[in-house]
């Protein structure tokens, strides 16, 4: 296990790399620990919550609503966690931001740490204290930023994520190359999804170059003020798409980053849009698909990264290098 500490604006973070997940109770300690998962996690893990306070939530993005909030905190009243208790997420992108979330409120505000189970989790959903839930069709429109003190990652977990679920990730991942790490693309390129699957090493090694990059994008931007925009590659129409039709977040952003490199082919020079589609090709996600533009455009209006009439849009200059773009609503509906 490799521990790196991390500071961000007001709290600094643990990260322990190449971990497992037994080894949470030495990096905790002594202190009362409350454990929340899935059911899918806790399934295909059980073994992990033996003797512990676990509580485990509905798995699924419908479920990552107040509803969800509420039974975890009458849970925590009833196991009596104080001020002193440390709340564990292990699990995917949901159990973590309900985790962190839950821990930001409770009694105003416990200690928490994450263990993520998913690619997406470990790369992106778990990294950079953002914690909420959905309302309605409108994802993360409530919630705080607060970093977690510990972050463990043990990418054997991985070996019981479905396959979809991997392919989600990999949208991620794909996103940070496209944005910040040209060198990171190539290797992309050169492998496949089957590579990572078998390859140990080389899977920890991409799942640790992803959480830096974003960490370093946090640290350097934690309340969004700039760079850390730029990790929204791919998810304004994503979003939009995500909430109307039938698909993951991870096929959503594809569809949003295929979309944005062609704009930014159109608006910002970019020489070569198709080595980006083609990537997401390779890792099974999709590219396109058919939508309504006038109900797009109607979430899109509401998106919270919106301003009066314009929308602030990720574009690529070149592989490895975004920046952002204010685009009228007029003209990205022209553009759909
Ligand atoms: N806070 C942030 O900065 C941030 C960033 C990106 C995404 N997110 C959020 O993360 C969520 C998506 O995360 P996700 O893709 O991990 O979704 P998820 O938590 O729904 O997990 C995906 C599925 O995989 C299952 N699963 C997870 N780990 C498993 C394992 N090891 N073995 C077997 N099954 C496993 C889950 O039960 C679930 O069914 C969204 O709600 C999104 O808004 C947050
Ligand atoms: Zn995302």
């Amino acid at each position: 296990m490799i521990r790196k500490k991390f500071h961000f604006s007001n709290s600094s973070v643990n990260y322990y790399f190449e971990g497992r997940i037994s080894q949470i109770r030495q990096v905790v300690g002594a202190a009362k620990t409350i454990f929340i998962t899935d059911e899918n996690v806790f399934a295909a893990h059980g073994k992990q919550f033996k003797n512990r306070n676990v509580i485990v939530l509905k798995a699924g993005e419908e479920h990552k609503i107040q509803a969800a909030v509420d039974s975890v905190i009458e849970q925590l009243i009833e196991m009596e966690a104080d001020r002193k208790t440390v709340l564990i997420g292990v699990g995917g992108g949901v159990v973590t931001d309900i985790t962190g979330y839950v821990a930001s409120i409770y009694m105003r505000g416990i200690v928490f740490g994450f263990v993520p189970t998913s690619l997406l989790a470990m790369v992106d959903a778990s990294i950079g204290g953002k914690n909420g839930i959905d309302v309605g069709v409108y994802k993360n429109m409530v919630g705080v930023i607060r970093q977690p003190s510990i972050l463990l990652f043990d990418p054997s977990l991985l070996q019981t994520l479905p396959d979809d679920e991997w392919r989600n990730g990999f949208a991620e991942i794909i996103k940070h190359a496209s944005i910040k790490d040209g060198t990171m693309f190539r290797q992309l390129e050169q492998n496949d999804l089957k590579f990572y699957q078998k390859k140990k090493k080389e899977l920890s090694a991409l799942v640790q170059r992803n959480a830096l990059l974003k960490t370093r994008v946090v640290q350097q931007d934690e309340f969004e003020q700039g760079d850390r925009k730029l990790l929204n590659f791919g998810h304004t129409l994503g979003h939009a798409l995500e909430n109307q039709y039938d698909l993951s977040h991870g096929q959503a952003i594809s569809i949003g980053m295929a979309y944005a490199s062609k704009l930014s082919q159109k608006l910002a020079g970019l020489q070569n849009a198709d080595r980006v589609t083609g990537l997401l090709s390779k890792y099974g996600l999709p590219t396109f698909t058919e939508f309504d533009r006038d109900k797009v455009i109607n979430v899109l209006k509401m998106d919270k990264k919106k301003t009066k009439d314009s929308i602030n849009f990720i574009l690529l200059e070149k592989i490895g290098k975004a920046f952002i773009k204010k685009i009228s609503i007029q003209q990205l509906y022209e553009n759909l």
